[in-house]
């Protein structure tokens, strides 16, 4: 088949479940991950060898609304690829500013801790950008740290894993520089505005808490980080746009320097300080 065709055929194949945009990205990337092929191969109508059961066991997927990622087997993650399947969530691009602002403001830092690391994207990313940076990350699920190791061991980056429940952390004297977090924050209530390729298919673990507490991680991890922080050190959330000055509010009686910040689509995703020495 040429890859021209090829296009068009994956392409149409979506149409009834995505619309025009989304069909066409879905369908370069498939193709580029079958078959090599990009843009340039498709304008020139080259030729290709194409597996009609393959391309056709990839499409109904999507039609089923199962994430490209999952069928793929991976994600880019601050230009590295992370392998990603139904146990971790998909790292999204407003947590790679995330990383992108540790990087710029904590790269100071030596002892770091991700608290709910998932695919490790967050903690992996900044043992490979912070030279002499020792990374700990923990999550629940054991499933997930499995595929945080395999990430690590691939990108060759050094980082201690643990299994650790947040709501029952543990209460050594291990210290760190900067602790950051991306926990559940989706509101139980907010499941109905959601896509199924994101309540299907990604953990509800990584995702949801109930809208009785819908801070209860980051008041578990404001109350650890206050103790277990270096002087000065410094703890980073994203956090549910709802809830800017809620987390805020949590951490002004031991941080200082709080700010809540935007993401690139101008709403609260982050919030930031640094543990106030007494
Ligand atoms: C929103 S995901 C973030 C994943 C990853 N850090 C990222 O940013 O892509 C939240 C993570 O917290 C983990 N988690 C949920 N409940 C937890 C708990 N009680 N203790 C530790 N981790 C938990 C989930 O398994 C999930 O991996």
């Amino acid at each position: 088949m040429n890859a021209n065709r090829a296009y068009a055929y994956v392409k149409g194949s979506l149409s009834s479940f995505y619309d025009e945009r989304e069909a066409e990205s879905l369908a370069l990337r498939l193709l580029e991950h079958l078959y090599g092929i990009t843009r340039r191969e498709i304008v020139l109508s080259q030729e290709i060898d194409v597996s009609p059961e393959e391309l056709n066991l990839a499409i109904s997927l999507l039609n089923e609304q199962k994430p490209i990622q999952y069928i793929i087997g991976y994600e880019q993650f601050c230009a590295r690829e992370f392998i990603v399947n139904e146990s971790v969530l998909i790292p999204r691009p407003e947590t790679e500013e995330l990383v992108q602002l540790i990087v710029r403001r904590g790269a100071k830092y030596g002892k770091f801790l991700d608290i709910g690391t998932g695919s490790g994207a967050i903690a992996i990313t900044l043992a490979k950008e912070i030279p002499g940076a020792e990374l700990t990350a923990w999550d629940i699920s054991e499933a997930a740290l499995e595929t945080a190791r395999e990430n690590a061991d691939r990108l060759n980056a050094n980082v201690k894993f643990e299994r650790v429940d947040v709501l029952d952390l543990p209460d050594g004297d291990e210290k760190f520089d900067l602790i950051v977090s991306n926990p559940p924050y989706v509101l139980d209530s907010e499941k109905f505005e959601m896509r199924r390729n994101v309540l299907d298919y990604e953990p509800h673990t990584a995702l949801f808490v109930r809208d009785s507490d819908p801070l209860i991680f980051y008041r578990a991890i404001v109350r650890y980080a206050a103790k277990h922080l270096t002087a000065a050190g410094g703890l980073y959330f994203e956090i549910n746009q709802k809830y800017g000055a809620g987390v805020a509010d949590l951490m002004r009686e031991d941080f200082q320097n709080i700010e809540i910040l935007k993401d690139i689509h101008g709403v609260d995703r982050f919030v930031i300080g640094n543990v106030k020495e007494y």
